[in-house]
């Protein structure tokens, strides 16, 4: 018997297959191959608290995704849902365009750039506001060109990404990706983007190669890439601090440093996607504190506030910010909600949050410390060939032979048949490719990563158990 959805008094109350109905008439969902979905029907979430879902059926499942890597104080928060009751009755919406500015979005500017301490010569005094992480990497690319005009330099355009990067679904979001995926349903990348290869080290290492040579060899597809256009045509190198949606690539100790080297070298902007690995993510505020590097333009978006409402930016440090301000006139872009007063009243109550419970250092030294060493265990199960965690990120590869780390055929999808198991025991992992990632809220207590390591370990079992059926391994 499926469960009936209560609605709000007004309106009719709908029982699970109805709203399933409703969403593969009217919803085109995200990243969805729309007629499979209708056929199977979506998934109904109903409520939340902490680091738990519910759907319609009253399945409790742990979100260990932090609904798409942003819900970091966890749900359920009263603090964000008063701050945003509150600034709706007092000033819902104004615009920013018109020389008018508005309360939150000024302390939200100041607050972060706190928080975006200075690293080097590098000081972080501005933000530009936007939704999104796709519409800030638009504004990156915007700033970077208007930047580089602006020195004089019109010739240097081009940004070099990296393969299997995400920045986002828009036009430049995507372009700046490196999704191939994403590519061709676009002709995408957009002139001016090209990408390297990505420090992967268990895929692109040499055989018998450390990982500490391999970050310094993989830094140098980016040395080798800009003397291959020339350096005065490249414009900005993007990369986020540890690779995300592309299965939590997490870079060797070295890779950092030596691409600091190489963008300082060649005069280049760094451009820090940190859509993901901001907010307490890696243990510290922003992702760049963590590895040490000297980022031009910081993007931001998810964790400012928890997901709770839709709010992006753009850290600018000084470098770009001086020659916009003190030389650019007017700079002919900005979005209809850019400084949204309800949004980043929302931030700066997430923001509160995070340092009253201490959240960001909790990561570090207590959380972070506990998953390295429980998920990093996984690795003794028969399907796991590697096991990493970086702060409150991890990733497990799925292999057919553990010995030689051999992979699984990519038709058998087993990363899916992985996260199949896991949906129908009440966990939510996500799979990339046979990547298996998670990223917690940071309000989890071991407790809860204990309960998590053990629904893991279940579900591993489960997809072992079937691919031993299927006679696969
Ligand atoms: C690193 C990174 N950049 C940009 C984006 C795009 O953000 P949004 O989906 O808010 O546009 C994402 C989304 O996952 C991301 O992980």
């Amino acid at each position: 018997m499926s469960a009936v959805l209560k609605t709000p008094d007004t309106q009719p109350e709908l029982s699970t297959e109805e709203i399933q109905r409703l969403d593969s008439a009217h919803f085109l969902h995200p990243f969805t191959d729309f007629k499979a979905l209708a056929a199977k029907g979506s998934r109904v979430m109903k409520r939340a608290e902490g680091v738990y879902v519910w759907d319609s059926e009253g399945l409790k499942i742990f979100d260990a995704m932090s609904g798409l890597w942003c819900v970091n104080v966890g749900y359920g928060r009263k603090e964000l849902a008063d701050a945003a009751s509150a600034q709706m009755m007092e000033l819902p919406y104004y615009n920013a365009f018109f020389q008018t500015t508005n309360v939150p979005a000024v302390k939200l500017a100041h607050k972060l750039s706190q928080l975006a301490t200075p690293i080097g010569d590098r000081r972080f005094d501005h933000v530009f506001f936007s939704s999104s992480g796709s519409e800030s990497n638009d504004s990156n690319l915007r700033m970077v060109r208007r930047y580089w005009d602006l020195q004089g330099q019109r010739q240097r355009k081009t940004v070099i990404s990296r393969k299997n990067a995400y920045h986002g679904s828009t036009v430049a979001g995507a372009s700046l990706g490196g999704m191939i995926g994403m590519h061709e349903q676009g002709d995408l990348p957009i002139p001016g983007i090209v990408h390297i290869d990505q420090p992967y080290y268990f895929e692109n290492a040499h055989s018998g190669e450390s990982e500490e040579a391999f970050g310094v060899r993989a830094a140098g597809w980016l040395e080798a890439k800009i003397l291959e256009l020339g350096a005065d045509k490249v414009a900005a190198f993007i990369a986020e601090p540890v690779q995300g949606a592309g299965g939590v690539i997490i870079p060797p100790t070295t890779y950092w440093p030596e691409i600091q080297r190489i963008v300082d070298k060649y005069g280049i902007l760094l451009i820090s996607d940190e859509v993901i690995c901001a907010f307490g993510r890696l243990g510290h505020w922003f992702g760049y504190q963590k590895f040490g590097y000297k980022p031009d333009l910081i993007t931001f978006a998810k964790a400012v506030t928890s997901g709770y409402v839709p709010l992006g930016g753009v850290m600018v440090g000084n470098r770009v910010a001086e020659v916009l301000i003190e030389k650019g006139g007017e700079f002919n872009h900005g979005y209809t909600y850019s400084g949204h007063p309800v949004a980043c009243a929302v931030a700066l109550a997430n923001l509160e949050v995070m340092e009253k419970e201490n959240l960001v250092l909790k990561v570090r030294d207590s959380l972070a410390p506990y998953l390295a060493q429980h998920f990093g265990a996984l690795v003794d199960h028969p399907l796991v060939g590697i096991a990493e965690t970086c702060g409150l990120v991890a990733g497990l590869v799925l292999v057919q032979d553990k010995a030689t780390k051999k992979p699984f055929d990519p038709d058998l999808s087993v990363g899916m048949i992985c996260r199949k198991h896991c949906f129908a025991n009440g966990l939510i992992m996500r799979a990339v490719g046979d990547r298996m990632i998670i990223s917690p809220p940071l309000v989890c207590s071991l407790a809860q990563l204990d309960e998590l390591m053990g629904l893991i370990r279940q579900c591993l079992d489960l997809t072992w158990a079937e691919l031993k059926q299927l006679g696969h391994v």
